[in-house]
């Protein structure tokens, strides 16, 4: 059994949705998340920038003494997973892996679509992990960078004008039969499942990339005899490299009823 934390990161709210799931599964855990929400978006940058980024986000996580990383950001786990899995020295699992995972055992025609942030599109990394493991599978993915700032700002409700119309927008590739099973490959669009599911309608089934790489950290940790299996209901620690107020509020929205800590300012 293993006491230390489990650090997850992303560029703001959008590893939330790990962090909900990690915690449904194996509730003993103590969680560090940091969001940084000074760099965010993270989906308009160069692979040299998300690299020295998910770089720092390592260090700061490391330096918190934690036994594993999820890297709950699709754009990190796509361009630089690489890189972060030398740099970590504990275990370490991304999103896209285990999110292709899911499509490809839940897709029955085999058309599998990825939204995702336009350096998630750019990289190629879900078509890539797809064809791998299914070389019959078609991918259509599309990038966008107009949802990871409608989340951050908390609207993510079909009654708001802005989403509806960034959304209907958004989803118009993968309409029609066009697939059956969408990766929601950036983390942050799980927190507009609902609005999705509605505009899609129930023949597109949804897959949640940072609840499918939650699921993969659980099984590192449990094949690696690091969990933790003390009776009790493991601490979440919030750290954001901006404005802790906002963090704090917006994640008790998105954490679904879950009394939030306070969160912290750090500097990376
Ligand atoms: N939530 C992240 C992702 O999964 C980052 C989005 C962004 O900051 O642009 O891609």
């Amino acid at each position: 059994m293993d006491l230390r934390p489990v650090g997850i990161f992303d560029s703001g709210m959008g590893g939330l949705t790990a962090v909900r799931e990690l915690r449904r599964l194996l509730p003993a855990e103590d969680i560090i998340y940091l969001g940084d929400t000074a760099r965010v978006p993270y989906g308009g940058r160069s692979v040299a920038e998300l690299e020295d980024i998910a770089l720092s986000d390592v260090r700061f996580l490391l330096s918190s003494g934690v036994k594993a990383i999820l890297v709950a950001c699709g754009t990190v786990s796509s361009n630089c997973m690489g890189l972060v899995m030398g740099a970590a020295g504990v275990p370490a699992s991304g999103v896209v892996v285990p999110a292709a995972r899911e499509a490809v055992n839940c897709t029955r025609s085999g058309r599998i679509g990825v939204l995702a942030t336009l350096a998630t599109a750019r990289s190629g990394a879900f078509e890539r992990e797809i064809a791998a493991m299914a070389p019959d599978a078609s991918v259509l993915s599309s990038g966008t960078a107009e949802l990871v700032p409608l989340v951050e700002a908390g609207r993510t409700s079909l009654d708001d004008d802005g989403v509806r119309a960034a959304l209907t927008g958004c989803l118009v590739p993968f309409t029609g039969g066009a697939v059956d099973t969408l990766i929601l490959g950036c983390t942050h669009y799980p927190l507009l499942g609902a609005a999705i599911a509605e505009l899609l309608g129930p023949e597109v089934r949804l897959i949640d990339a940072g609840a499918a790489g939650a699921r993969e950290t659980a099984c590192l940790l449990r094949e690696g005899g690091l969990d933790c299996r003390a009776r009790r209901i493991g601490g979440l620690s919030l750290c954001t490299t901006g404005a802790p107020g906002p963090f704090e509020s917006l994640a008790a929205l998105f954490l679904g009823g879950e009394r939030v800590p306070r969160a912290r300012h750090v500097e990376l």
